[in-house]
Formats: structure tokens, sequence, C-alpha cells
């Protein structure tokens, strides 16, 4: 077996001891000099230790087995059981914008164990695009109607405060529409998508008593299994259920959907990828643990502290590896080579070291044999390129200056890695 020896440390293992496991108080390592020496697993290593060394033996073994962990250990199952939906547009006005967009209102309407729970998702569209556009899809934080100030997207039904779960009053319209440049995304060809997170499961350790889990419980069940899905699961379930809904939409491109999140969106935005083959590529920004950056570095946030502060985001059974990231069945750079042939973008801001932009970018790295194995390139640079030098590859990496956010210049960023990767089959709007 292929074995990756990252990182040496020069300290004892008493500290080591002590630095690791002590859960109160937490100091995140910030120290690449302390990041412990740990060995990743292979990718393309099976189960009986042979070698994947075909795309079929990846498609047909390796990939449902990683697949399978990733559920069992760490995001849960997502329930396979049959349920029924219907959508409903209520509007398609093509003179949003001053125009320039197409704006639709649809709710999608999961049903299940007599609840019906309703996703109400905002789609703008570019108008100046005769052929179906790509578009990207991504959850919100707060409520569409954060994403723009357009007075005709409806305020959530109800928004909880994430962490509490209290019932907050809305933000304000637009509130969040430096994270949603929707002019620019359409100036450049493609659409937007989103849904307020909430909707699907509302942020905050509540036993899974409200959002999608119930629909899904078992006659008789009112609490998850150790290895069903937390509130990142659900999440990702909600965004494959917006690609139910834009499979039916002959405005959309359906081979070019593009699934974005940032930090917990952006660990949602990987495991739907992982998921659900029907998007095209993704983008994740700043996604940190628990998304693209690697759990052993222990670097920034820790597997033991985000369990702690986020119970609800991830399956009971990822608690087992609580300062404990060596048992770790998986690690993320095979989050990474579940999205393989696809695209993805993986993006770092160099203040945000909470989230280990170089773990982030080493995934990328060592998820690449995995896209060769498949026949395509994996990520182009081997060292992590300089700040503001994004490389497009099938994997693709980019790191700016400047905090945990996600800004317009961002987007031209997402938008240059999909023309690249993601060419129109049709005459290019532009
Ligand atoms: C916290 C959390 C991160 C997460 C981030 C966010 O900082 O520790 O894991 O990515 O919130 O979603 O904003």
């Amino acid at each position: 077996m292929r074995s990756y020896i990252l990182a040496t440390m020069l300290l004892g293992s008493t500290f080591v001891t002590n630095v690791w496991a002590q859960p109160q108080p937490f100091s995140p390592n910030y120290d690449e000099d302390k990041v412990p020496k740990f060995e990743l697993p292979d990718p393309l290593v099976a189960a009986d230790g042979s070698r994947v060394d075909s795309a079929d033996a990846w498609r047909s073994e390796q990939r449902p087995r990683l697949l399978k962990l990733f559920a069992e250990q760490m995001f849960g199952i997502t329930p396979t059981t049959p349920f029924q939906q219907h959508f409903t547009l209520h509007s398609a006005d093509d003179q949003a914008l001053d125009g320039t967009a197409t704006r639709k209102l649809v709710t999608i309407n999961v049903q299940g164990n007599g609840r019906t729970l309703p996703l109400d998702l905002l789609i703008y569209l570019p108008n100046k695009t005769r052929q179906p556009a790509p578009i990207f899809v991504g959850l919100n934080f707060e409520g569409n109607h954060t994403a723009h100030a357009d007075p005709e997207i409806p305020f959530p039904r109800q928004v909880y405060k994430s962490g509490s779960g209290e019932k907050i009053v809305p933000a304000a319209r637009g509130a969040q529409s430096g994270r949603w440049p929707v002019e620019q995304i359409l100036a450049r060809g493609y659409g937007v998508a989103t849904m307020y997170c909430g909707d699907i499961d509302p942020d905050f350790d509540d036993q899974f008593a409200n959002g999608v889990h119930p629909l899904f419980y078992e006659p008789g069940q009112s609490q998850l299994h150790d290895d069903q899905w937390g509130t990142i699961g659900a999440w990702a379930w909600g965004l494959s259920r917006i690609v139910d809904y834009l499979m039916t939409d002959a405005d959309i491109d359906h081979e070019r959907i593009i699934v974005m999140g940032h930090s917990r969106l952006g660990k949602t935005a990987m495991w739907a990828a992982a998921q659900d083959e029907r998007f095209a590529a993704a983008v994740s920004n700043s996604s940190g643990c628990g998304g693209a950056a690697l759990s052993r570095r222990r670097f920034g946030e820790t597997v033991q502290r985000i369990n702690q502060n986020f119970p609800h985001w991830f399956c009971r059974n990822f608690k087992k590896y609580n300062n404990n990231e060596d048992a770790l069945p998986i690690d993320q750079h095979e989050l990474v080579a579940l999205v393989a042939p696809r695209p993805i973008l993986i993006c770092s801001a160099v203040n945000d070291r909470w989230a280990d932009p170089r773990g982030e970018f080493l995934s990328g790295k060592y998820a690449s044999p995995v896209f060769r194995l498949l026949g395509v390139e994996g990520m182009a640079a081997d060292e992590m390129p300089a700040v503001d030098a994004p490389v497009y590859s099938r994997i693709g990496y980019r790191i700016r200056e400047g905090d945990h956010q996600v800004l317009p210049g961002d987007w031209s960023i997402f938008c240059d890695f999909a023309d690249h990767n993601l060419p129109s089959s049709h005459c290019s709007p532009q």
C-alpha cells in the first residue's frame, strides 16, 4: 500500500498527548511545525488491500465503498425510502432585475409520514442567453430574500438563529447580496438557484424533531440511529431536490448544474456532489473541517471541536473520531475523489486559518490519482499556489487574501473555473 507521510513534528509525544487529548480549553493549532505525522488512507487501495487499477473497478467497487464509509461514519446515511414531492411554480417573471433576468419562484413540497415540508426555491436566469442556462445552485444561511434586495422575493416562512434555534425576525432584504452578486453571475451567462438551508433543516440541535428528518422516520422511530444523516446530510439531500426540479425546467442546461457552497454549506456542497452525479461540478468555498480540509492535520478546527460545537451536523458515529482522527477509515481527499471525474474547485482565504487552507489544498492534491485513473488531470499544482494565482485544472484551487467570506471577486473565479471546465456545447452567449 502506498502511503503518504505528511509533515514531521519535532515535538515529543508526551506534549502531543497533552495538546490533543484535552477537550478544554481548546486552543487551535495554527503552527505548521506542530501538525502531527499522519498517514492518509489511499483512495486507490481496495478493502482487501489490492490496488484499484481501472476506472471500472473505481466505479463499481471503490467509489460505492468510500461513499458508504462517508455515509456511515461521518455525514450519516441518506434515506433511500421512496417519498413523494411535487413542484409548484408560483411565478416566472421575465422582466425581473430591470428586464435583465427571469426570476422563478418555486416551492418543492416533500411529503412523508403524513407531513409536508415546503422548500422555497429562488431562481434567476440571464435573459440575454437564448440557450438553456448553466446554473450555480447553493443554499443560503438566512433566507432567499437576503440574496438580493428584489422586493418580489418572499420572506422565509420562519427563520431560526443558527445554534440556538431561536425564531428570529428575518434579516433585511439583500443582507447577504455580497455573497450572491446575481447581476454579475447573470452577466457571465450563468443562472443562480438558492434555497434557505433552514427550510430543509434548521441549524440547531433539536434532536431532529423538525426539518426533514421526521418525514423519513420508520414507524415508531423518534430518534436517529448512530449512522443516520445529520443536518449536513439533510442539506445535501435538499440540494438534490433542487436538481430534481431543475431537471424539469427546459430553461436550464441540465448538463451544467454546478453546486456551490460556503463554509458549513461548502461541506454540504461537497457531500451533495459526492452523492449526486447530476451535479456537473462543485465549488467549495472555505469549507474547512468536514469539508475540504484534511481531518488528520488537526490544524485549526478539529473533529472533536466541530462535533462539540455542532453536534447535529454529522451522524453520531463521527464522534468516535474525536481526538482520534487516525482511526478514521477515510479522510477528506477522498470526499474530493468522490466528485471525480467531474471538476471541483477548492477555495480558501489567507486569514481563514480555522478552515486550514493548506489542508484544503492538500485534499485536492491527494485526490488527483483518482482523477487520473479516470482519464482526466487532477490538481495541476504540486505545491500550494501563491495568493491569487488560481489553478483551473479539473481539481482547481485558489487562495485569496482576506477572511472567511464569499466575495463578488470569488464569483469571478467560480465562473472562470466553470467556463474552463464545463464549456458549453451550445453557442456562447458572450
Ligand atoms: C464555524 C464552524 C465551521 C463552519 C463555519 C461556518 O466556524 O466551526 O466549521 O464552516 O462556522 O459555517 O460559517
